[in-house]
């Protein structure tokens, strides 16, 4: 099997990042290098990402961040195969900063360009980690996202369900924001939820028990709204209620996607369930997740947390996966604000 060493761009949000990764698929690839510079201290003072402040620190950041990646990895530009970035989804002032960095070392290095699509990586990163053979069910959870998928493969994608309000990790942000908690505010809640009674408060489980698979989190940061008002809240007790809901959800939602992944691929023999996306870096959703898989019987898998949150690593690997089928891209490839996995969702 061919082995390709890719040099990958990540600028979609607000993490900075190049890395070089070697290997072929189903993985598990070498990660050779995987900066990541996040640019937390510059939108702090905000509560949330600034899209224009974002774009000017990829411009300032993402030179030196390459040229480190490169050499950490030991290698200079003309020893990889090709240059991949996340052309979208994401905030397009930054994707195109990482999108035309791509393409201007591409075309300077002789080298094929890979347009990533940002939850591709995300998607693959099992791959990267422990090489998760296809098909598996994933569950994608980020702070711009909420989805169970089937995966076959690149550009193969079969949406079981999707949030039709706020993403999981966005339900972190604004929970943590009401109770005064700073940016991002998944990491936070999850430390105080440690300390916390989860059944202190009672909050809603919207969507649970539902036919098919898709989520709601609006509903449980309005409950939340609603206590803060009300009353004097405990918040390490109030974060350990609110991701006791979030698990719930989670847990319903993953379990209607297992038995529609089921009936679409009745002859997998060992059907496996892979998590990615920033939201998996919670430990607690993981050995929920875990708990879910082994009581379904499915091989659980989900990868280190420096992989779940955004990084290059796993953009280099989704190179690696479209290298490994011919799948390369023009230079007038786009940058892409929304960009489906799956061609009938709504652009
Ligand atoms: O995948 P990611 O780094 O960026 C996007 O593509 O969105 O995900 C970021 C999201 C944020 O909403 C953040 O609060 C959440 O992941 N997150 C967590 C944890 N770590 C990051 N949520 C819950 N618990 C965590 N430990
Ligand atoms: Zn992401």
């Amino acid at each position: 099997m061919r082995h390709w060493t890719i040099l990958g761009i990540e600028t979609s949000c607000d993490e900075t990042a190049a890395a070089v990764v070697c290997g072929g698929p189903p993985g598990p690839g070498q990660i050779l290098s995987n900066v990541v510079f996040s640019q937390l201290e510059e939108h702090r003072p905000y509560g949330g990402v600034v899209p224009e402040i974002a774009a000017r620190a990829h411009v300032e950041l993402l030179d030196e961040i390459v040229e480190r990646a490169l050499a950490e990895a030991g290698l200079g530009l003309s020893e990889v195969d090709a240059v991949a970035a996340t052309a979208g989804p994401g905030l397009i002032g930054g994707v195109m900063v990482g999108l035309v960095t791509a393409k201007a070392l591409a075309l300077a290095a002789g080298k094929p360009l890979i347009a990533v699509n940002h939850l591709e990586g995300h998607g693959f990163s099992a791959r990267l980690s422990d090489g998760a053979e296809f098909p598996y069910l994933l569950l994608l959870v980020s702070g711009g996202h909420c989805q169970l998928l089937g995966v076959e493969g690149p550009g193969k994608f079969r949406l079981y369900g999707t949030t039709i309000d706020d993403a999981a990790g966005e339900a972190f942000d604004k929970t943590a924001k009401l109770l005064g908690l700073p940016y991002p505010g998944g990491p936070r809640i999850e430390v105080l939820a440690r300390e916390g009674n989860p059944n202190r408060y009672p909050l809603p489980r919207p969507m649970k028990g539902r036919e098919g698979a898709d989520f709601s989190f609006s509903g449980l940061k309005t409950a939340v709204r609603q206590l803060t008002l009300e009353q004097e809240v405990d918040t390490a007790d109030l974060c350990a209620s609110f991701q006791a809901a979030v698990i719930d959800i989670l847990i319903d939602r993953s379990k209607a996607a297992i038995a529609m992944f089921r009936r679409d691929f009745p002859d997998c023999e060992t059907p496996a369930f892979v998590v990615g996306g920033g939201v998996a870096a919670n430990g607690a959703i993981r050995s929920a997740l875990a708990d879910l898989s082994a009581f379904e019987g499915f091989a659980f898998t989900v990868p280190p947390v420096r992989l779940c949150t955004d990084n290059a690593a796993m953009i280099a690997w989704a190179g690696v996966e479209r290298a490994a089928l011919g799948l390369f891209d023009p230079l007038d490839a786009p940058a892409r604000a929304r960009w489906p996995l799956y061609p009938d969702e709504a652009a």
